[in-house]
């Protein structure tokens, strides 16, 4: 890289301009962030979906902690090979019911998507069966202060080579310290504690991809 764009880093003209030439969002897609965001539900921005629906390439068994209206679960089914299956957690019955319709919209089969409506620790302990795994992909996106408790949980429902991601990780800078922390929010030190942790825990490669609200990536090492 020349000395004079050693400081440049993407910003969103770029993130616009990538979208640009991507393929259009599916109706069904569009449809959620049109749903998504009068109600202040929180889901992926769309440039962290295209990244999950690349990375779920190969990925036949996959396991997500936080459906709300299903906008992430649809692009990791869409990544991933047309016979995967996604178990997918959340409490909240009345968005995973809405969640499905557009599912089924998008042309996924129910038998494809198995919903878990029960807060993830509890589901995880009771011993769901449908969350015995193993899993080659899973996706963490619920509770902050959960991220570390979902990650122990999940390690031993692994396949040997899968992939964890985690959204949210640089939660709009507050993690770096780029923004100040909100008083009293805990999420900003459970989710920097977490990161920490991950970055350097050695039954993983992991870094952060700065998409979307930042997308931790970690590989399980054989
Ligand atoms: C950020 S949203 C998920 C967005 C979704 N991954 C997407 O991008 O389309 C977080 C979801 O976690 C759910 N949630 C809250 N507590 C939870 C828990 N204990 N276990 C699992 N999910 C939980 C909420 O109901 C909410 O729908």
């Amino acid at each position: 890289m020349a000395k004079d764009d050693e400081s440049w880093i993407p910003g969103r003209v770029d993130v616009d301009w990538i979208e640009s030439k991507s393929r259009p969002l599916p109706p069904a897609l569009a449809a959620i962030e049109d749903a998504a965001q009068p109600e202040d539900i929180p889901i992926v921005s769309r440039d962290a979906g295209r990244a999950l629906s690349v990375l779920a390439a190969g990925r036949r068994r996959i396991v997500e902690v936080g459906t709300a209206y299903g906008f992430s679960t649809l692009w990791l089914a869409m990544g991933q090979p047309s016979d995967g299956t996604i178990v997918t957690i959340d409490p909240d019955r009345s968005r995973t019911d809405l969640a499905r319709g557009w599912w089924r919209e998008a042309g996924i089969t129910d038998e494809r998507i198995t919903v878990v409506n029960a807060p993830a620790l509890d589901a995880f302990a009771a011993g769901d069966p449908a969350l015995a795994g193993p899993f080659d992909l899973a996706f963490i996106d619920a509770l902050k202060p959960e991220y570390a408790g979902y990650l122990e949980a999940l390690v031993p429902r692994l396949a040997p080579d899968a992939l964890v991601i985690a959204d949210n990780v640089l939660w709009s800078g507050r993690v770096s310290g780029a923004r100040p922390a909100d008083a009293g929010d805990a999420r900003t030190e459970a989710l920097r504690a977490f990161d920490t942790a991950l970055l350097r825990d050695e039954r993983f490669n992991a870094t952060i991809l700065p998409i979307g609200d930042g997308l931790l990536v970690a590989s399980l090492r054989s």
